[in-house]
């Protein structure tokens, strides 16, 4: 099949280009690393993460390199005796102290952050959306003009009332729904009411640095961030919830705020409880 070497070459590389322009199109940024971050929280979750690779990554560089050292060093020879060794007390206790305050210090500064993007009230001018994971796609819910959305409760979550509102509640009337179509103003506070009709699903963005199981049978309306940078991301289910799992993904846009005003007046108020998706096809069994 290839008669040279430049043949072999020119087919790996189309291959390569191939597989990266592919991949691109899923993740705009490091492919090979992590993707760019563009939530106000992410900074420091990077920063963390950047600390545990050095440390575990020095760690694991001078233990092996003793370790291979002294094997080489104290190999088998002929001529020479086995030495006996008792261990260090001073050396133990060293080596046993240092990651203990290590671990400490991880611990406390996980904690510190998890406290801060799970348990902080969020800004009470923060965009509200909520959102409901379903086999197969994502049911989204905004506020209409009067910037509030309806009241969801877990428990009247149905098929044909995905977010599980009161047909009557006052402040959904104005409320939009769309699906798999996730659109946010860059540097506004985001508020997420996430839900689940059916199995758990997991609402997770990369480049936000941000995961959330949603469980069926409730809300979580803890979760928020702020963005700080414009572009087009995916939306994808990380909870693999059926066959149709890997289909489950939408678009998700961090646009300006002017453009997300002239998306969301282009809208027209859902209907009370209807979700926004479309006319559900013959879905086998085994497909459900
Ligand atoms: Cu929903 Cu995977």
């Amino acid at each position: 099949m290839f008669r040279t070497k430049a043949g072999v070459l020119a087919w790996i590389s189309a291959l390569w280009a191939s597989g990266s322009t592919g991949r691109a199109e899923i993740r705009e940024t490091g492919v090979w690393w992590l993707p760019r971050n563009v939530s106000n929280f992410g900074h420091e979750i990077d920063f963390i993460f950047y600390v545990i690779l050095w440390l575990t990554g020095i760690t694991a560089v001078l233990v092996f390199g003793t370790m291979i050292y002294f094997i080489v060093k104290y190999r088998q020879r002929a001529g020479v005796g086995a030495i006996h060794s008792h261990g260090n007390n001073t050396l133990e206790v060293v080596w046993t102290t240092i990651p203990v305050f290590i671990f400490l210090a991880l611990a406390i500064y996980g904690n510190e952050m998890w406290a801060k993007m799970r348990m902080e009230t969020p800004p009470a001018d923060a965009l509200q959306v909520a959102i409901v994971g379903e086999q197969f796609g994502w049911n989204l819910r905004y506020p209409g003009p009067d910037g509030k959305l309806a009241k969801m409760d877990s428990h009247k979550i149905t098929k044909e009332n995905p977010f599980g509102i009161d047909p009557a509640d006052p402040d959904g009337q104005d409320d939009f729904t769309t699906y798999n179509d996730m659109v946010i103003p860059v540097g506004k506070a985001v508020r997420l009411h996430l839900g689940s009709k059916d199995v758990i699903h997991s609402f997770y963005v990369p480049e936000f640095r941000l995961y959330q199981d949603m469980v069926p049978g409730r809300v979580y309306d803890f979760v928020w961030f702020k963005t700080d940078a414009t572009g087009h991301f995916q939306l994808a289910c990380n909870q693999l919830c059926g066959q149709g799992h890997y289909k489950m993904f939408g678009k998700l846009g961090v646009v300006t705020q002017e453009e997300y005003d002239s998306w969301a007046k282009g809208k027209t108020p859902a209907p009370a409880t209807a979700s926004a998706a479309p006319a559900p096809q013959n879905v086998s069994v085994a497909n459900r």
